[in-house]
């Protein structure tokens, strides 16, 4: 092939150079990772969820490692949303790449006062919706695991927030298709999926929980399956633009994503493991698409040949 395959992606109202993002809580504020790649080469940067305050999070232990991934309890911790576009932003600013902010609130009335700070910061791509945060005002019942919940914290957002706005579902729902038509008719642009599953570890000989709070979240490879098969779920069932995520460690698994339907990718446990990751991997998807002599990578975006999977499965 005499050029290079095209990498750009469109997904609703946002444009990315290519489609590898890092995912919201795995990549810091972006330059904690400049020793080990060019920012500029990222088709995005998703940074750490953000708040109206700074938030410690969690007492350690709050990470530990599982066979096949990782179980977080980081509790949220970040430097607030106004010290994030007063000191973090600027700097990312310098690069060519999609700054997408992760925002969340316990309350609804704390999600829209974030999202409307971040909306007007400059340089702002767009804004990531973390709906699984707690409901402080509802008994701490997790806003994305209710459509009621849902629904409030989106319509709320979308009303004081012009940028593409993204919403990234929870895994922990029993039908995550209503909980995404809950979201776009709410006036998300973009759905992302998925957050982490919920887990724990046990310590066996100390006979307790290993992490201080008990329960956390799974990522890294132990989830793709689960993750692909719930972005699978929701490409089919609607059209709306999709970020998928989960597990992601090798082009060839960011390539799945798409071909299921997601139109960009987040790579989040992975950028532990290696830092350079997310480069490694857009480089793969690069090369891969020009050994077989595919012109662009949407060409790939929902070309699963093989049937759906059936609704109701036996083991
Ligand atoms: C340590 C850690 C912190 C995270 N923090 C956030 C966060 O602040 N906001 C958010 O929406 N997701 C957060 N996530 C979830 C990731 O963005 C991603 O959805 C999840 O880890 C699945 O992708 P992966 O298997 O590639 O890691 C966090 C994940 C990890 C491992």
């Amino acid at each position: 092939m005499s050029s290079l395959p095209s990498l750009a992606v469109q997904l609703g109202p946002l444009r990315l150079k290519n489609p590898v993002i890092t995912a919201s809580g795995t990549f810091g504020y972006g330059t904690e990772f400049l020793p080990y790649l060019d920012l500029g080469r990222l088709g995005g940067i998703c940074v750490k969820g953000l708040s109206l305050a700074p938030r410690l999070g969690n007492p350690p232990p709050r990470t530990c490692e599982t066979p096949a991934g990782m179980l977080n309890a980081i509790g949220l911790a970040n430097v607030g949303v106004e010290e994030f576009v007063t000191h973090k932003l600027p700097p990312l600013r310098a690069f060519d790449t999609a700054v997408i902010a992760n925002i969340f609130g316990e309350t609804v009335e704390e999600y829209a006062e974030v999202a409307r700070i971040v909306s007007a910061a400059p340089g702002m791509a767009a804004v990531e919706l973390n709906i699984s945060c707690p409901n402080t005002e509802r008994g701490g019942r997790v806003f994305g695991c209710d459509p009621d919940g849902t629904r409030r914290a989106v319509a709320a957002v979308r009303k004081v927030c012009p940028l593409p706005l993204i919403v990234k579902l929870t895994p922990n729902v029993t039908d995550i298709v209503a909980i995404a038509r809950v979201a776009v008719d709410s006036g998300a642009d973009i759905l992302s999926l998925v957050n982490t599953f919920l887990g724990i570890a046990v310590d066996l000989d100390r006979r307790r929980l290993v992490l201080a709070n008990g329960v956390g979240g799974v990522s890294g490879p132990a989830i793709k399956p689960q993750a692909l098969y719930l972005v699978h779920r929701v490409c089919s069932a609607m059209n709306v633009p999709v970020i998928g995520m989960g597990g992601i460690l090798t082009a060839r698994d960011a390539l799945e994503f798409l071909l299921v339907g997601a139109g960009a990718i987040q790579v989040g446990t992975a950028n532990f493991l290696d830092p350079a990751a997310s480069i490694k991997i857009l480089d793969g998807i690069g090369e891969f698409l020009a050994v077989r002599g595919i012109p662009d990578v949407n060409d790939l975006v929902g070309a699963l040949e093989s049937r759906s999977p059936r609704a109701e499965f036996s083991t």
